[in-house]
């Protein structure tokens, strides 16, 4: 099967140029001057199907490093299954995700590796890779990293924060980054103070401060930013690369790019809900509305500005990617667990499917430009966790997932069901975007053409990463 994408502007993280995209098979065999013969031969007369994408963006498939589907947590299971969250990440022109497996302290890492398998073989619609989540490092779980590494997963998460649940000490921490520093593996932190977060959340329930609110309230920057703080230093003594997620503070990019001035090989990731919602108007709403954005890192004050040093920090790379953190429950019977007690509430928010729509509404606004845009949302992820050359870019040899763009296009985030995501609500309900994602091919396939969805569960295969190819 041979696809010709003709006359679309071809957009790299590296640049844009009006090109041809041949794909034969699952493989982009050439990117091409419009209307170039190969050979001598007519490509046009040759191929089986030509796609026209004359005025439209042809740009690899997005790439989602941080989801968690099916993900048992907060007394419940993020409501979006493998299989409904990689159809809604299709929708919104993702192409690959990377989810986390967990382990709880009493499980082994081996059997919930081979668990995650279960879940998401046979399900998806799109490539998927796996990290692990570490929380009770021993002796067993170190040995368990070498051998996750010749299976692919190369990247590891610790957790500062959620005591009894996941949270790691400092010397545990130690352990699990001096392996990394050893075997290659890029360490990532969920980085915020739990002890300090449990007395303030403790304080405000005894004195009535149950609202959706406090969850903001209780997790403040500082909390982020010594927990940064803490975690480069251990990745510093060790050697470990180290990848703080979905950071929310201007404080701790701050901590991120005072490490990387170092020449410390440290990264950053943020998400579309801590550039685009804020304490005030989304955790503020009235009643208990403000559930359906309580996740960690909270969402941020904008009055002091968190937002904007967001953007300015993707810009000046001080931060590297972003990625959704796509952790979804619905209101009904999950979020209103939390209802007279906020910390009752599962942490997590769902936006697989919109995260390239409003990261090209930055495009729009200025904020970033489009090759960023491709660099933030593809190709570092691609590097960053050992995809690279296959995925994140159009390039001869790449596998042909491949997102067309219309930059003329109109996409509304309305209630409800405008979205594929297994949720009673959208995080992002109102957002207006101008644009649209057109067409999705995955390895060659299309699987979404506009707003059909031509996917089939399951053709989604395992992506066995290599080590992190971003180091500097
Ligand atoms: O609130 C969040 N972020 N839920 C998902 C789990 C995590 O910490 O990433
Ligand atoms: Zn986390
Ligand atoms: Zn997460």
């Amino acid at each position: 099967m041979k696809t010709l994408i003709k006359n679309g502007t071809v957009v790299n993280a590296t640049g844009t140029a009006v090109a041809d995209v041949l794909i034969d098979g699952e493989t982009i065999a050439a990117v091409l001057e419009p209307g170039s013969r190969l050979l001598g031969f007519d490509i046009e007369g040759n191929v089986d199907t030509v796609i026209d994408a004359a005025g439209k963006y042809v740009i690899p498939g997005g790439i989602d490093a941080h989801t968690h589907m099916e993900m048992p947590f907060g007394g419940t299971f993020a409501s979006d299954t493998f299989e409904t969250g990689t159809r809604a990440a299709a929708h919104g022109g993702t192409t690959s995700i990377v989810d986390f497996i967990v382990q709880y302290p009493d499980q082994n890492i081996i059997d919930q590796y081979n668990a995650w398998h279960e879940k998401a073989g046979g399900n998806c619609a799109i490539d998927y890779g796996f990290h692990q989540i570490l929380s009770d490092v021993q002796e067993s779980s170190l040995t368990a990293m070498d051998e996750l590494i010749d299976e692919g997963v190369t990247s590891f998460k610790l957790f500062m924060a959620y005591k009894g649940v996941f949270l790691s000490d400092d010397g545990q921490i130690l352990r699990a980054f001096q392996k990394g520093a050893q075997n290659g593996a890029m360490m990532m932190m969920h980085a915020e103070n739990g002890a300090v977060i449990d007395v303030l959340v403790r304080q405000a329930i005894e004195a009535g401060n149950t609202s959706p609110y406090y969850h903001g309230l209780t997790r403040p920057w500082q909390a982020e930013e010594e927990a940064t703080h803490r975690a480069i230093m251990i990745a510093d003594l060790t050697g470990a690369p180290l990848y703080v997620v979905h950071v929310s503070a201007k404080q701790a990019v701050e901590q991120i790019a005072a490490a990387r001035d170092r020449g410390l090989n440290v990264f950053g990731e943020t998400c579309p809900q801590y550039l685009y919602l804020s304490l005030e108007e989304q955790l503020g709403a009235p009643g208990f509305e403000g559930a359906k954005w309580v996740c960690s890192t909270p969402l941020r004050s904008r009055e002091e500005g968190h937002q904007n040093h967001m953007w300015h920090s993707l810009r000046t790379n001080d931060l590297q990617m972003v990625s959704t953190d796509h952790c979804p429950f619905c209101m009904k019977d999950q979020k209103e667990m939390g209802k007279g007690d906020f910390s009752k509430i599962p942490n997590g928010i769902g936006g697989v499917e919109h995260r390239m729509d409003l990261m090209y509404q930055g495009v729009v606004d200025g904020q970033i430009s489009l090759a960023r845009w491709v660099e933030l949302t593809s190709t570092t992820p691609a590097r960053m966790f050992g995809m690279y050359g296959k995925k994140g870019v159009i390039q001869p040899g790449a596998d042909a997932d491949v997102v067309i763009y219309d930059p003329n296009g109109h996409t509304s985030i309305g209630l409800g069901k405008t979205h594929h995501m297994n949720m009673d609500y959208s995080a992002y309900e109102g957002f207006e975007i101008d644009g649209h994602v057109d067409t999705v091919l995955s390895r060659g396939r299309v699987i979404v053409d506009g707003d059909e969805y031509l996917g089939r569960k399951g053709d989604g295969q395992y992506i066995k990463r290599g080590l992190t190819q971003y180091l500097s």
